[in-house]
């Protein structure tokens, strides 16, 4: 009998379940520490441009009725009929881990009656996204957006500078070159129209379609646009154009964002084939590509557009509002795919040593006081060895060391080494942490030498 199975017969026997440790969902992901700092950098650089152009942050719930998201989204999009974690809760009905949050931001918008604020509410928010997708590089279960949406104003400098904003944002990351996909798909009425003579169009092919594309043609036809399909993107060509069926409102609007975009200097591609993937929207649609879009790539960084219907649509005064939408964990692959080194992250300044018991108290104690003084100070309390500590407080990368052993606790001393050059300084160990800050302060060793 091989080995495991002999192992698993007895346990079997005495009624034990096996022993398989926890394992994580497909698509779900621990953010671990040694990511973090890009996580960090990421977040405070959106929040500095929140804080920038005027964006209150707001904490929106995770879990939210279901029909909250099949009327926002559209029942027939790729993400209500088929991505969505939703289950019976025992007296809540259906609940669904939200997909996204314009929706919630919506809904939240009409409970708190924000519409008595001054207009635009501009609100930016950060959280865990679920979409029951099939997992790749790029592509989770649970993932992270950032957002900014602005509601209460149809102007289209909102959606220039929603642009702009996403724009400097990436900029801003260190991602230059990114590209930005805008086009309009105009008011719900002009694109019910369009629609018609889309799915005559593509019904005349319907012959040479994929089994998907022809579902897309019953269930979603706009998606056809913007299909991957390569047969589709043939046949769009020659489809009818859905800018020519644009009401002259949404038109003139169009045309006065792209001005904008002009005057701020914003590179943008117009894509008539962008019509993104949730019913919500009306007029300015965009997204923002990492490159000059490669054809079947599934990785559009962020995306967004105008909603002017939804907050109507959910039982609201009709109020006209635009936003977008990027993926933390698409951001931090293109940093690090592209090698983009992280600003100084707040590692420790100093390391503290310690030689015997007597040592390990007073450094205990002194640690406390450095960190209440704000100097961030690294340690090994539960190491003995000097060499160990050393060979840490080098991993930490810090330039000053201090040493207490059994010889400076009597002597009410402590040591410091600057550990670029080498130089040793013994000084009184009350004055420990005004010359630590001292030293951080200048930057610079201005001690004396081997504790003369
Ligand atoms: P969305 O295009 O569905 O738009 O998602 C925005 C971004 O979230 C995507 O561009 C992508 O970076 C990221 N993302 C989406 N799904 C996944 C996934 N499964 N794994 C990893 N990242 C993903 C929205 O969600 C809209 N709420 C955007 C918006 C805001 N429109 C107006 N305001």
């Amino acid at each position: 009998m091989p080995k495991e199975k002999e192992d698993a017969a007895p346990k079997k026997a005495a009624g034990r379940p096996a022993k398989k440790a926890p394992q994580l969902l497909r698509g779900f992901r621990d953010i671990l520490p040694v990511d973090q700092p890009y996580w960090r950098w990421v977040r405070n650089t959106a929040e500095s441009f929140a804080a920038g152009y005027g964006f209150e942050e707001i904490g929106l719930a995770i879990l939210e009725e279901t029909s909250l998201f099949s009327r926002s989204i559209g029942n027939q999009t790729d993400i209500v009929s088929k991505e969505m974690f939703t289950f019976i809760d025992k007296s809540d009905g259906s609940l669904t881990l939200r997909p996204e949050a314009t929706a919630s931001v919506a809904r939240a918008y009409i409970t708190h009656g924000m519409l008595n604020l001054p207009q635009p509410v501009k609100l930016y928010y950060w959280g865990p996204m679920f979409r029951r997708e099939r997992p790749q590089a790029g592509r989770q279960r649970q993932f992270h957006q950032l957002g900014f949406e602005a509601l209460g104003d149809d102007n289209p400098v909102i959606d220039a500078q929603l642009i702009l904003l996403a724009y400097n944002f990436f900029k801003a990351l260190g991602l230059d070159g990114i590209s930005i996909q805008i086009n309009s798909i105009g008011t719900p009425q002009a694109r019910h129209e369009y629609v018609k003579e889309l799915v005559g169009y593509f019904r005349s092919k319907r012959k040479l379609l994929p089994v998907e594309e022809k579902e897309r043609l019953s269930k979603n036809p706009l998606r056809l646009l913007d299909s991957k399909d390569p047969v589709c993107q043939q046949l769009r060509a020659d489809a009818p154009q859905l800018m020519d069926w644009l009401d002259d409102a949404s038109k003139t609007h169009f045309m006065k964002v792209i001005e904008y975009l002009d005057e701020l200097d914003i590179p943008y591609t117009l894509n008539p084939y962008l019509v993104r993937g949730l019913d919500y929207y009306t007029r300015t649609v965009f997204e923002i590509w990492p490159g000059e879009q490669e054809e079947g790539a599934q990785s559009a960084l962020g995306g967004g557009g105008r909603y002017d219907g939804l907050i109507e649509l959910l039982g609201g005064r009709p109020t006209p509002a635009a936003g977008f939408s990027c993926g933390v964990e698409r951001i931090i692959l293109q940093l690090k795919a592209r090698g983009i080194a992280l600003p100084h992250q707040d590692t420790a300044e100093v390391f503290l040593a310690q030689i015997g018991d007597a040592a390990k108290i007073k450094a205990v104690t002194l640690f406390e006081q450095l960190r209440t003084a704000g100097i961030r100070t690294g340690e090994s309390f539960s190491k003995d060895g000097l060499k160990t500590q050393l060979e840490a407080a080098h991993k930490h990368g810090v330039q000053y060391v201090l040493i207490i052993g059994q010889k400076e606790v009597l002597d009410g001393t402590i040591l410091i080494r600057d550990m670029e050059s080498g130089v040793q300084e013994i000084i009184d160990f009350k004055k420990t942490v005004a010359e630590i800050k001292k030293k951080l302060a200048n930057g610079s060793n201005s001690g004396q030498v081997n504790g003369l």
